[in-house]
């Protein structure tokens, strides 16, 4: 099986390289990644040899449609991942339209290159599938009570979680119209190896290890429902393998906590395996809330559970030990990370809060 993976650099994208290389041995990967600030190669560098082999990288933008054709000519891709985007929330209220590129209109990009070398004469080539990696976050909020499911109609609030409805849309589109061999996953909140230091779990980490001050918005009482990265691949695995084309499957553990005992619990854990007692709550400091703030998410991840035989194997707490220990043991990983262009401009937009 050849894969297309895009976003192969970021979070998510290196993590399900990891999983799938090392679980099918004849599989092949082409890695897609533009290499923004969220993309590091660093993050790859634990491929053995044997997994280069099975691996090449490519750097490029998925809006570009020479690059894919040649991708596609060239690797006969029977899979494409797609998880190249712009993950951020808080960076999509400062620069909305670098979403729209990336996570709609790179979508559609995708879709139309894919379509070209997939569809032959009238009909779909065997065994081709597109996965659209998608979030939660496109249903909106929840109140204290409910659950997504795949049935929540979309409301996106932010300039992120539009950009993501919309590339699902045109995604579902093609299926609708074309009757693309399209499947999208949305998933909850991730967390664990490799996250940029920008989202919750990591910046909580690296700031309290630094005796810096701990910035939770509002209230710190919006809850995520939080998924460990590994069992997200597993399931994006699964989906791979049984999903049934044209359908939306939510994914989700179960996990909901409220951002504040996220924080504290990061600080009970970090000052545990130190022994270093300037991380304490005092570094806690409660600042201006995020605008357009979702207040609750939680996944019903009953269909991928029915259908496909998906459950997450760890709960918050132990996904966060083996993610603390992880982050303890690359802080060279952090420093190279947050270097250079993010940090220029996290000083300019988010100091002073
Ligand atoms: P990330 O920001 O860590 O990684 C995104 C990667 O995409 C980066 O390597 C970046 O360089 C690359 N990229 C950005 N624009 C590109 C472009 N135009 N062309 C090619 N590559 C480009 O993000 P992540 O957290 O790994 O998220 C991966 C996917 O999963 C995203 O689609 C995101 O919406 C989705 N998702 C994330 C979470 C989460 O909690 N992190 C949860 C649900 C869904
Ligand atoms: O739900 C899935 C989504 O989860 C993904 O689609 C996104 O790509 C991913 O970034 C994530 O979005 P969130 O906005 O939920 O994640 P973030 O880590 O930015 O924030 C988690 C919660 O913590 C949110 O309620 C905002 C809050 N927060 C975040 C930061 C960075 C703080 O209180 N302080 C902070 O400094």
């Amino acid at each position: 099986m050849k894969l297309l993976v895009t976003g192969c650099a970021g979070f998510i994208g290196s993590n399900f390289v990891y999983y799938y290389l090392r679980k099918y041995k004849d599989s092949f990967i082409v890695g897609l990644d533009k290499l923004t600030y969220a993309g590091n190669l660093e993050n790859l560098s634990k491929l053995t040899e044997e997994e280069k082999q099975r691996f090449v990288f490519i750097r490029g933008d998925i809006n570009n449609n020479e690059l894919l054709n040649h991708i596609f000519e060239k690797y006969n891709i029977d899979v494409v991942v797609n998880f190249a985007a712009e993950s951020h929330v808080d960076r999509s209220i400062f620069e909305p339209h670098v979403f729209i590129k990336t996570n709609v209109l790179g979508v559609q990009s995708l879709l139309s290159v894919a379509m070209e070398h997939w569809f032959r004469g009238d009909k779909w080539l065997e065994g081709k599938r597109f996965i659209q990696i998608s979030t939660d976050e496109v249903y909106g909020s929840l109140g204290p009570e409910g659950y997504f499911t795949e049935n929540t109609p979309l409301d996106p609030h932010s300039p992120y979680s539009a950009s993501k409805a919309g590339g699902d849309l045109i995604a579902k589109a093609y299926y609708d119209t074309f009757k693309m061999p399209v499947i999208i996953t949305r998933c909850s909140n991730n967390y664990g190896p490799y996250q940029f230091p920008e989202k919750l779990i990591p910046l909580m980490i690296w700031n309290a290890l630094n005796h810096k001050e701990l910035p939770v918005y509002g209230d710190g009482k919006n809850i995520r429902d939080w998924l460990y990265v590994e069992d997200h691949c597993k399931a994006i695995d699964l989906v791979i393998e049984k999903g049934k084309i044209g359908e939306v499957y939510n994914i989700g553990g179960h996990n909901e906590r409220e951002n504040i005992y996220v924080v504290k619990k990061i600080i009970e854990v970090l000052r545990r395996k130190t022994g270093d007692d300037k991380i304490n709550e005092d570094l806690i400091k409660f600042v201006k809330d995020r605008p357009g703030h979702d207040r609750r998410y939680a996944m019903d991840p009953t269909k991928i559970q029915t259908e496909l035989g998906w459950k997450h194997t760890y709960s918050f707490e132990e996904g966060l030990e083996i993610t603390i220990d992880w982050y303890l043991n690359n802080l060279d990983w952090v420093r190279n990370t947050i270097s250079g262009e993010y940090l220029k401009f996290y000083e300019k937009n988010y100091l002073g809060r």
